[in-house]
């Protein structure tokens, strides 16, 4: 077994564990990935001030997120078709964040259902909602995290158009994999992907098939997502869905100080600063260059989360010392996942807890609540001068 060191070190074996079509699924971003790439680019710009001589005994990583006592300030990102990544994915990935302590988020396009992962996990994990214009099934939807007892919804707000990836219109991505030439030849690669996903208790997706009329294969499902996403959701329709709710509600894709306003004056719980992982609007700036100016907006009205580029603790302690409460992880965990299954989720999240405990305890910080500004060196021109 090789010895894991870092993000990376999954990385690899992921990329040789999992199917082509799933590994580019989530290692893409949308058009030229620019955006992609710089919300990885641009953790490494900033800087770490070292200080010395300060008693660095003691320390925790424990925090809290929306009020929930969190092992440490990083929750599991809702990612599409994790069931497709290793079998049974959902449920191998919450088991690991609750043994861990932090919160799992699972997505309305998980391959898990909410009702095999409630019955999988022993305590309530959030559950992330896409908007659809078919109401009723958005109310059955929301019943069903609600009886399954999700401890908060993640509405979000980036996705009411697909951005194009174009890896995954060259591939055919589908759940579970189309047979063609070129699939089959690629799956006879992975054997031990292909033996645990015959065990697998799903292969499509839980949340939407036989819960929605007409909708009983994944061939007609794709036709059912292009045309059911809603493209009209507003602030007046998220005001609704909070309300139906009536629990804690995280909204995420806020990349706008405006838009920070707009979600905090609503009475979020917290927003998520993301740019859907660089998957959306190609060309946008990256999460943590836009972290100030929504620090600046809102900090004081709502809780504050980051999401998009986050492969290191180092990337963690940026986003909190630049006044982030929390952060979320998306490729960090599939990697994990895709390696190794739930062992593979839990030594990801072991690498970023031991990168942000060594990084803190070199800034001369105990918790990190304490962290701020003083703990970084920021270029001068990083918020970017641009001009609307
Ligand atoms: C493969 C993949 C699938 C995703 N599916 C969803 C989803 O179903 N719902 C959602 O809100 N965000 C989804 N996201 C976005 C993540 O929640 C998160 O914002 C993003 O992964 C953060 O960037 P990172 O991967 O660089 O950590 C997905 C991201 C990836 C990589």
């Amino acid at each position: 077994m090789p010895v894991i060191t870092n993000i990376d070190d999954l990385k690899r074996i992921y990329e040789r564990r999992v199917p082509r079509m799933f590994f580019d699924y989530a290692e893409s971003g949308s058009w030229t990935e620019q955006t992609f790439r710089e919300n990885t680019s641009d953790f490494e710009q900033i800087r770490l001030r070292q200080r010395v001589a300060v008693d660095m005994s003691g320390r925790t990583t424990a925090s809290r997120m929306i009020g929930q006592d969190v092992a440490m300030p990083v929750a599991l990102a809702p990612v599409g078709l994790t069931g497709m990544q290793h079998a049974d994915g959902e449920i191998k990935a919450a088991r690991a964040a609750e043994d861990f302590g932090v919160p799992f988020t699972l997505s309305t396009m998980s391959i898990n259902s909410i009702e095999e992962v409630a019955e999988a996990t022993g305590k309530p994990f959030w559950f992330q909602l896409y908007t659809m214009k078919d109401e009723d099934y958005i109310r059955r939807l929301i019943q069903r995290a609600k009886d399954a007892k999700c401890s908060a919804l993640v509405i979000t707000l980036d996705l009411q158009i697909l951005g194009q990836r174009h890896k995954d219109l060259k591939n055919g991505l589908s759940a579970p994999p189309k047979l063609t030439p070129k699939t089959i030849a690629n799956l006879m690669t992975k054997w031990a992907w292909g033996l645990q996903m015959l065990g697998a208790k799903r292969r499509n997706f839980g949340n939407i098939v036989g819960h929605v009329q007409g909708v009983s294969d994944t061939s007609q499902l794709g036709v059912w997502t292009a045309e059911q996403f809603d493209p009209s959701l507003d602030w007046g329709k998220i005001g609704k869905l909070m309300e139906m709710w009536g629990g804690k509600v995280i909204l995420k894709g806020i990349l706008d100080a405006e838009d920070a306003r707009m979600a905090a004056k609503l009475g979020a719980d917290a927003i998520v600063v993301s740019n859907h992982g660089g998957r959306q609007l190609d060309g946008a700036l990256s999460s943590i260059r836009m972290l100030p100016q929504i620090m600046d907006a809102v900090g004081g009205d709502v809780e504050v989360h980051l999401d998009s580029g986050i492969r290191s603790g180092q990337d963690v302690l940026k986003a909190l010392a630049l006044g982030a409460t929390g952060t979320m992880i998306g490729r960090a965990f599939v990697y994990g996942l895709g390696a190794r299954g739930q062992k593979g989720v839990t030594e990801a999240l072991e690498v970023i807890r031991k990168e942000l405990d060594t990084t803190m305890a070199l800034c001369g910080e105990r918790s990190v609540g304490a962290l701020g500004r003083h703990n970084l060196l920021v270029p001068q021109d990083f918020g970017g001068c641009w001009q609307e």
